[in-house]
Parts: C-alpha cells; structure tokens; sequence
C-alpha cells in the first residue's frame, strides 16, 4: 500500500506575522447560525482570533457559548454562515476541493469531552486507532500499520494486548488515552481538545494533561483547547480567548489576562477560580457579570488590540477607558446595572453566616482597640500604686 503525500495543496508554512509568529489558524468574523429563517439563532458572532504554530490557545466561556461550535467549524463538521477561516493562509471553510479536504481532515485532529460517546464501542481498540490509517493510506503494509499502532498504544500509557480489547473495558482515563491515539496516529498539525478532561476523575486529570503536553513538545504540535473555567487553563495556555454567548469578549496571553483583565465577563470568571487556601478560599468574592451595564445602543462594541496583542471588546468610550487603565497597570471598577459602587457588588462566596473576610478585620481592629485601653488602664493603675506606696 502505498503512503499519501503529506501536504500537497496546503504550503508547509502559514503566514507569518509582524512578530514573525506563524499564524496556523485564523478565524474571520466568523458567524455560525442554526436553523433557517425565522428560528434561525447565530450562536457564534463574528469571531476571530489567531493560533500561532506550537502554542496552545485555550477557548473559555460557560456552557451554550459556542466553543464546540467554532472546534466543529474548523473540522468543517459546522458551516460558517459569514467569515471564513483558513489554515496556513488558506480558505478550509465552504466550498474546497477534495484534496485540500483531505489534508484538513488528516492535519486538524479533535479530542472530545466525552471519551465514552465519541470512541465507537462495537469496535476494537486496534480497529478505532487504525481507522484513519486506513482512510488515509498512511502505512506501506500490515507490519507497518501494526508498528505503527502498537507504538502509538504505548505512547499514550497502555499496552500492545489492550488492542484487541472494546472501550468500554476500560476506565475513563484510560478511554481518553484512546481517543488520544486516535488523533495522534495521524500525526497531526492542530488538535483541537474539547474539554478533554472535564469527565475525568480530578486524580487522573492532570495525568491526560501530561500525557498532552508530551506530545506537543516532542512533535511541535498546536493545540486548541476548550474549557469551561479559567482553573484548568491557566498553567497549560500560551494564550487564552474569552467566549460570552458566541463573542469573543477578551484575548490575551496567560499571565496577562490574569494580571489585568479588563473585560467584566472575564473577571467574573477569575473570581469563581479556587484559590488553594481554605480561608481565603471561603472568604472570597464572587463577582456576577450583568451585560446590562454596556449600552450599545448609539456605540456598537468590537474587538480591538488594546496594546501588546491583549484584545477586549467594547465600544469606543469603553475601550478608550481600558487603554488608559492598561498603560496605567490599573483595573477597571467593577460595575453593576444598578449602581457602580464596586463595594455594593461584593457577595460572599459562602454565606456561612461566619464573619466575612471584611469583618474579620473590623474584629481585629476592635480588639486590638480594646487590649490598647486595657493596656492604658493597667498602666495607670500602677502609676497610682506607686504613688500610693510612696
Ligand atoms: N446542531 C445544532 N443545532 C442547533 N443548535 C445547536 C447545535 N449545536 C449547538 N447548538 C446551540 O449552539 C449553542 C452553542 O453550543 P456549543 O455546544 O457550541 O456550546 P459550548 O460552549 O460548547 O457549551 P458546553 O460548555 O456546554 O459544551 C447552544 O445554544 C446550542 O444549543
Ligand atoms: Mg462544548
């Protein structure tokens, strides 16, 4: 059998930009809409961004945002209804030859959220990992194909007898180390991972997380990543977007985005991560984002750089603000519909009906108040004491 031709009609290379990055994937004021006419609902709106060659970019927003839409619309799985998005400079969103098809399907590999639902439980482990082989002519002879699936098996942690066992004899992580072999078999350029450990026991997350970070600097790979919350993506991301209801609403890289986050939405989302201390854990403040507070109505918001690569969207009146703050190392005030009286908007992350992180420090400044004059007394007993004797 002879092997299919790595890259025929796509360039080795993307293009490159003013830092000299190779830009791999770019997404366009891409719209995704489902349905058709009235009930049509546009789930993804006009978003774009860049992932560079090697980096990982991590895509973060609640459930219903349109992140697994947007992974499935780089697969070609989702139209774009507006936009495109292209694949080292090259349009692989409508209409594209077969070819040029191929190469997507081969080069953009996706691991799911779901490790059980998306491996195919009536066929062996041998038979899901050697598909895309099979598709894609990509072994000179049955040893070959047999070398090459045995080596990925144990690439990911598991052994050679596993292959001719089902997924469902195995465990959740070891079911996603699967889907991991899968996807890296093809040796491919970008995964896209959907929420890879999200269905994973917390002991064995970080384990898949290794097992990722292994492949992308042994074979250069980029990755997409998808999460719901900030926690997971903070220590794995080169850069992180931020997705509300199918805008992207900030990006910037991992340390910047945590240090300065401008956008409300993404704050709200740095509130809710854990912090790895009981106490300031449960005296935390959780911030609640309410979009009433933009109004949008004479100003329409778009996503705007607003210095070293750190995009935001806003209107103009609001992204004046955010350069300001940013060059001046300062946070926006947080603000609520009602009142922008960032104090107001403080809720206890638990109410436990235990002082709150604020009350504590009343209590302290009370009873240091109290030892103080107690301290003053005492002395001036003495002082009479003294005299008394004298
Ligand atoms: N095939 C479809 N047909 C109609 N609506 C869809 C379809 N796929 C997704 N949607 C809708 O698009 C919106 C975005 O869904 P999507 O699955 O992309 O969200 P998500 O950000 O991945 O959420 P989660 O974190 O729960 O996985 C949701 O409102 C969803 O109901
Ligand atoms: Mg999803």
């Amino acid at each position: 059998m002879k092997t299919e031709k790595k890259t025929s009609v796509l360039p080795e290379r993307g293009p490159v930009d003013e830092k000299g990055r190779e830009i791999l994937l770019s997404l366009k004021n891409v719209d995704i809409r489902f349905g058709k006419g009235n009930s049509s609902a546009k789930v993804v709106k006009n978003v774009s961004f860049d992932i560079y060659r090697g980096e990982t970019f991590s895509l973060v927003g609640e459930s219903g945002s349109g992140k697994t839409t947007i992974g499935r619309a780089i697969i070609r799985v989702n139209p774009c209804s507006a936009g495109e998005i292209q694949y080292k400079g090259v349009r692989i969103s409508g209409k594209i030859n077969q070819a040029l098809e191929r190469q997507v399907i081969r080069n953009i590999q996706m691991v799911f959220q779901d490790p059980s639902a998306s491996l195919n439980e009536r066929a062996t482990v041998d038979y899901i990992v050697s598909e895309g082989l099979h598709n894609f002519h990509l072994y000179k002879d049955e040893a070959d194909r047999v070398r090459k699936v045995e080596h990925i098996i144990e690439e990911v942690g598991l052994l050679p007898e596993h292959l001719t066992r089902y997924p469902h004899e195995f465990s959740g992580g070891q079911r996603q180390r699967i889907g991991l072999a899968r996807a890296m078999v093809m040796e491919p350029e970008l995964v896209i991972a959907d929420e890879p450990i999200s269905a994973l026991d917390v002991s064995i997350r970080a384990q898949v997380l290794n097992l990722m970070k292994k492949f992308q600097q042994e074979r250069g790979l980029t990755y997409l990543f998808i999460a719901h919350d900030l926690s997971i993506v903070r220590f794995i991301s080169d850069r992180i977007g931020v997705i509300y209801k199918g805008n992207i609403v900030e990006i910037a890289e991992a340390e910047e985005l945590f240090d300065f986050p401008m956008h409300p939405y993404t704050r709200s989302l740095i509130s809710a991560v854990p912090i790895p201390d009981p106490v300031l854990e449960r005296d935390k403040v959780l911030l609640t984002y309410d979009p009433a507070i933009h109004d949008y109505t004479a100003d329409q918001p778009r996503l705007e750089d607003i210095g070293g690569g750190h995009f935001v969207f806003g209107n103009e009146q609001e992204l004046a603000q955010y350069r300001t703050l940013r060059a001046k190392g300062e946070l926006p005030q947080w603000r609520s519909a009602e009142s922008a009286d960032a104090e107001n908007e403080e809720i206890p992350a638990k109410r436990t009906g235990r002082p709150g992180r604020r009350g504590w420090r009343m209590l302290r400044r009370a009873l240091l108040a109290l030892a103080g004059i107690l301290g003053v007394c005492v002395g001036l007993f003495l002082i009479f004491l003294l005299l008394a004797v004298i």
